[in-house]
């Protein structure tokens, strides 16, 4: 059985003690060490604040709304996007979509054998670093692990419903509310990044009334959202992180 060492990942405890994932080989030859999919101040708030937010505004305001993520990684948006919902009383089928895109494969794969709760198919390790990013993204509410395991188990109903590489000429399957860009930086996914491929991703994916949210603060980005309606706001990155932002489209 696989463990995150034998797909290229090791195991970082961040500052509010929740895990995050780290590539053992850097991509970017100015870094020795390969990317961390969260700041090491906190994966959990760090995600809390970047997407929590905005997650609970499109369920405040826009019914049966469509989430896309880019970049499951170890899935905090997905369980995010459950606490929130049913933070609001909401149950699975108020939510319209969620359509998640994942490169890895066995990302996809860990995450949907435990979600199912299909652990025999899984290393220990494995299953102690989603339920330690379940027991993180409960903190603080009344939730049950299941209630928000089951949740989302309705929105991927079968490994399929998890997207893999989102690419140059990806075709949508619907246009979203809510847009939670997590890719990694440009040095490790550089077209993700590019103004053109952001204008169109934004111009065929967005719904007339959306938000999308981002940990990063790219100038391709913010004239992507611009030329494509979206107002513009330069948020305060996590613990002094250089600055996140969010678009805003028709909302608020
Ligand atoms: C910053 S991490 C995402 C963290 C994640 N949102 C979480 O909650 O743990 C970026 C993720 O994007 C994935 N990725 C990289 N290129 C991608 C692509 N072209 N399409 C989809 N996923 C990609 C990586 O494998 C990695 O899991």
């Amino acid at each position: 059985m696989k463990s995150w060492s034998d797909i290229g990942f090791e195991i970082e405890i961040t500052g509010d003690q929740s895990p995050s994932l780290r590539m053992l080989k850097s991509l970017d030859p100015a870094k020795e060490r390969g990317e961390s999919m969260h700041h090491s101040g906190g994966a959990c708030e760090e995600t809390l604040l970047i997407y929590g937010e905005p997650i609970r505004q499109v369920l405040e305001n826009i019914e049966k709304p469509h989430f896309l993520i880019v970049g499951l990684g170890l899935g905090y948006i997905e369980l995010v996007i459950a606490r929130e919902a049913l933070l609001q009383g909401k149950s699975s089928n108020q939510v319209g979509l969620i359509t998640s895109y994942e490169s890895v494969p066995e990302l996809r794969e860990f995450f949907y054998n435990w979600l199912h709760g299909r652990c025999e198919n899984l290393s220990a390790e494995v299953v102690e670093t989603y339920e330690k990013v379940l027991f993180h993204v409960l903190k603080g509410t009344a939730l049950h692990s299941e209630a928000l395991k089951d949740f989302l188990r309705q929105h991927f109903l079968n490994l399929g419903d998890i997207h893999s590489e989102l690419s140059s000429e990806v075709r949508l399957e619907s246009r979203y509310h809510c847009i939670l860009y997590d890719a990694f930086s440009s040095k490790t996914s550089p077209f993700l990044w590019e103004e053109e491929f952001l204008a169109r991703l934004l111009r065929e994916g967005s719904a007339d009334k959306s938000l999308l949210s981002t940990y990063a603060c790219k100038g391709s980005l913010k004239r992507a959202l611009r030329r494509e309606g979206f107002e513009v706001v330069v948020r305060d990155g996590f613990q002094g992180k250089r600055n996140s932002t969010l678009g805003i489209k028709n909302l608020g």
